[in-house]
């Protein structure tokens, strides 16, 4: 099947579908200018996990970890949501997209203007502080590192989940909650390595839904995908997108030329 037929077919399943919950990643971002994790020239192939992105890192050496956070918050205050989020907030703004988990904690879903979004991995504009858990909204990076808590002046730390972290168990709860009632999961920019997340959408297809995949290279999620579209998401979103409207217009005027 040629690139056109998968997105039209991609998006028939979208227009068809009763309840499409999104799952995005790194790479919907990618094209924001925000690097991914993994893959060429991905962030751990330039720095190491252990040293940056766990408890122990940060009660080592917290100067150094807020040394990276802050030259992370440098390119993500800088960056937008690119062609991908806005697509997003339309698919929402139609009544087919239900809500994204997203992986990513940039916010460009919300800066986006999509409604429902739930953080699973928390969001690195937002400190906590590691004593009162006070937490603060960053604006922009912070000028001092690592920043004190306004209320008990201790450590401040990202309010992002590292790893060997729980997932907060609300944002766990709503996005279980949501992937059990879906019968349409669209996956976008994932390795599908990390869990929970990736696992989310292995509930779907085990529950009879279906899955659509958006990636540039094959993921963890691929080998359970009904669809795999691989192009960027901003190209592939924007041409399903532009193919619903098309049918829905065609639709209503089809309907109007019956009423006369
Ligand atoms: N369009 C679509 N997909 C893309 C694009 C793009 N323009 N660019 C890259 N990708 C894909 C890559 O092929 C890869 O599969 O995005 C995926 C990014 O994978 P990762 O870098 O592993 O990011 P992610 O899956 O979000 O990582 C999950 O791991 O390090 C932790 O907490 C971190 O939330 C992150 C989690």
């Amino acid at each position: 099947m040629d690139f056109e037929g998968i997105i039209e077919k991609a998006s028939n399943l979208l227009m068809d579908s009763n309840f499409t919950i999104g799952l995005t990643g790194a790479g919907i971002s990618a094209e924001s200018g925000i690097p991914t994790f993994r893959g060429k020239n991905g962030l751990w192939s330039k720095f190491k996990v252990e040293e940056l992105a766990t408890p122990e890192a940060f009660n080592r050496n917290p100067k150094l970890v807020w040394k990276w956070y802050k030259w992370r918050m440098e390119i993500i205050f800088n960056a937008r949501p690119n062609a991908g989020h806005y697509a997003l907030v339309e698919l929402e703004r139609l009544g087919i997209l239900k809500c994204i988990v997203t992986q990513n904690v940039d916010g460009l879903h919300h800066l986006a203007g999509n409604k429902c979004v739930i953080e699973l991995h928390g969001n690195i504009r937002r400190g906590r502080c590691i004593k009162c858990n006070y937490k603060v909204i960053f604006n922009e990076p912070p000028e001092n590192i690592p920043p004190k808590c306004p209320k008990c002046f201790n450590l401040l730390r990202p309010d992002v989940v590292w790893f060997g972290e729980a997932i907060p168990k609300n944002e766990l709860e709503r996005a279980f909650n949501l992937f059990s009632k879906a019968d349409l999961a669209l996956v976008i920019g994932t390795s599908g390595i990390v869990q929970p997340a990736g696992y989310l959408p292995y509930i779907v297809k085990e529950n009879g839904g279906l899955i659509i995949e958006i990636n540039v290279e094959k993921s963890a999620i691929t080998s359970i995908a009904d669809i795999f579209i691989k192009d960027k998401a901003s190209i592939a979103l924007s041409k399903i997108v532009k193919y619903i409207k098309d049918k829905l217009t065609s639709k209503l005027y089809d309907a109007s030329e019956n009423e006369l």
